[in-house]
């Protein structure tokens, strides 16, 4: 199939467009650029071997999207473009409202237009909220308790009634857990424009050197050895399950289905330092912090649907995240090179 790739320079977006373009499709990459580099482009070329289409363009413009997606061609969208940082969201509310509902709602009237029916969507095992009970169920209530999450639970709510209201329509909700590793090449990876708000690129940047030692945000949570556990999970298995409910929406009768991308298991703070310091070959300093506001001790998916119904599992082990993350910054110290 021929697909819009939204946000396909970005993290997930790029580690997915490799496994689209190597399970035989076509993969086309929009992109407006403000949080990620063109420099990802002539890496992708090489790890495709061949030239990927690309357009800049800001989704969120609906004339724009609307040309893009008038002559594109597309069978499918895969929209990853958004703003994503919850810090900033409680910040910047408004731009987050205005980015992440105004693309989704820009993409999906150009689909409409243009008989574009299947959509697959970058949502959050944020929209669990913070009193969810562990290991999440896809049938769980959803709630945010930041703009960020809002735009995921709200983003969710506008596909369903549009599906709705064209039922030809066929959406994949995919709720990631937390996305971490690189592509084991080591030339493409993740880089976060600015102060880090995760921990897997802010451990990595303390074993690359750029940042002193790991702040622990308090250990004094009700798990194992007192620090805040998460599901995370490789991004080359997220990319696959992007592949995979692709393929499901095309023999799927529901017009929508929501997937939990998660291993099921979770990992600590505590732990995830360890394995780093395992992969990168020294002990990190870290140093216990207070609690960071908003964090919720514990979360972790119940990955069976996907399992059963997209014959998906994340199987790449915590050790193998660290090692391909490390891979990807010691290589790139400084991240992608700014744009020539
Ligand atoms: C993971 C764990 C922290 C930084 C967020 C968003 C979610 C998704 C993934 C976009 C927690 C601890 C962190 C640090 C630390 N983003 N930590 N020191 O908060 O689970 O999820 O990112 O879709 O929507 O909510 O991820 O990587 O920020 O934190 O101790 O310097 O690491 O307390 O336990 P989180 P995270």
């Amino acid at each position: 199939m021929r697909i819009l790739v939204s946000g396909g320079a970005g993290y997930i977006g790029s580690h997915t467009t490799l496994q689209l373009i190597a399970a035989g499709h076509e993969a086309v990459i929009v992109d407006d650029f403000s949080r990620s580099k063109r420099s990802v482009i002539p890496r992708l070329d090489a790890l495709a071997g061949a030239p990927i289409e690309w357009y800049a363009v800001d989704v969120t413009d609906r004339d724009a999207t609307e040309s893009l997606v008038a002559g594109g061609s597309f069978e499918a969208v895969i929209h990853f473009a958004g703003l994503k940082a919850v810090g900033e969201s409680v910040e910047q509310p408004l731009d987050y409202y205005r980015v992440n509902l105004g693309s989704t709602l820009s993409l999906l009237a150009a689909m409409g237009r243009h008989g574009v029916r299947k959509i697959v969507f970058s949502s959050s095992a944020t929209v669990y909220g913070e009193n969810a009970a562990v290991p999440m169920e896809e049938d769980f209530p959803t709630s945010a308790t930041n703009p960020y999450g809002w735009t995921k639970v709200m983003q969710e709510q506008i596909l369903r009634d549009a599906a709705v209201a064209d039922p030809s329509l066929r959406v994949a909700l995919l709720r990631y857990f937390n996305p971490v590793g690189a592509h084991a090449s080591g030339t493409i990876g993740e880089d976060p424009s600015g102060i880090p708000n995760n921990l897997m690129p802010l451990i990595a940047q303390v074993a690359v050197g750029r940042r002193e030692k790991v702040m622990v945000f308090g250990d004094d949570y009700p798990t194992p050895d007192g620090t805040g556990r998460r599901d995370y999970l490789h991004v080359e298995d997220l990319a696959a399950g992007h592949v995979a409910a692709l393929d499901r929406l095309g023999t799927t009768a529901d017009p929508v289905s929501t997937w939990n991308l998660g291993t099921g298991t979770p990992t600590s703070v505590r732990e995830m330092v360890d394995a780093f310091s395992r992969a990168c070959g020294r002990a990190l300093p870290f140093e216990i912090a207070p609690r960071r506001p908003g964090d919720i001790a514990e979360s972790y998916a119940d990955p069976s649907r996907a399992e059963t119904e997209l014959g998906w599992t994340a199987d790449r082990t915590i050790d193998q995240m660290c090692e391909d993350t490390w891979r990807w910054q010691s290589q790139n110290p400084e991240g992608y090179p700014d744009d020539e």
